[in-house]
């Protein structure tokens, strides 16, 4: 079931999914599935500022681009060292590895820690073509962990992080929809209103596998934060 709470204010916004964060981790959530993206870095400034400790709790992120090493600038590794790890350190952290040589196998290798972790929360933006980690239009919904070709609406939205758009990568490794799907709850984050379009889908709640993220209409617990009115 997905719960919608709108704010005028983005500051009231972000302070909401920090109250969120904080007790979801008071109640005893352990594994956090973490996301990246234009929406999460006034999120991560604030948990940074906050007396929130993750060192007891393990992250799993959602995707990385292939071919970025984890020190290049723009990897979703240095992205979230530099916005959250650096200042909140778990007691581990994992991402897929984009410069692994064999990606079948390390798509592989996540999907079984995961399973080996299951997910007490997942944070999640939302492309404006409804795709939840790098779950393009069209992705099964029984996808697990695995290798995707990024679509030139999500290369082109993301371009604005890179200095020449055509480095912005071609593929990535993503969690799939099955294994966002067995987070215990999830909190989605859509502010701007460039996102307005794809939201009111989700909101319709009807499922379709065209847009990725209206498959929260059938998780048991689901929080959206916007500031859409
Ligand atoms: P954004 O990305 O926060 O940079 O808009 C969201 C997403 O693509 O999931």
């Amino acid at each position: 079931m997905i719960q919608v709470e709108r704010f005028h204010d983005t500051d009231a916004l972000y302070a909401r999914a920090v109250a969120i964060i904080e007790e979801v981790k008071a109640t005893g959530a352990k594994t956090f599935g973490l996301a990246t993206g234009g929406t999460m870095e006034p999120l991560y400034e604030r948990l940074c500022a906050s007396t929130i400790d993750f060192s007891d709790a393990v992250s799993f992120n959602l995707d990385e681009y292939i071919g970025l090493s984890e020190t290049h600038p723009e990897s979703y590794h240095y992205y979230m060292q530099q916005q959250l790890f650096d200042q909140k350190p778990f007691q581990q952290s994992h991402l897929p590895n984009g410069f692994a040589s064999d990606l079948e196998a390390e798509a592989e290798r996540y999907e079984t820690l995961l399973q080996q972790y299951p997910l007490d929360f997942q944070l999640l933006g939302i492309g404006v073509n409804g795709h939840i980690g790098f779950n393009e239009p069209g992705t099964s919904f029984q996808s697990t962990t695995h290798v995707v070709t990024l679509s030139s609406s999500t290369r082109a939205a993301n371009a604005r992080f890179f200095e020449d758009p055509e480095e912005v990568p071609t593929r990535a490794l993503t969690m799939g929809i099955a294994s966002i799907m067995r987070a215990k709850f999830i909190l989605l984050i859509a502010t701007g209103e460039k996102k307005r379009a794809v939201l009111e889908k989700v909101l319709m709640g009807v499922s379709t596998e065209e847009v990725p993220a209206t498959v929260l209409a059938n998780h048991p617990r689901v929080v959206i934060l916007t500031d859409l009115q």
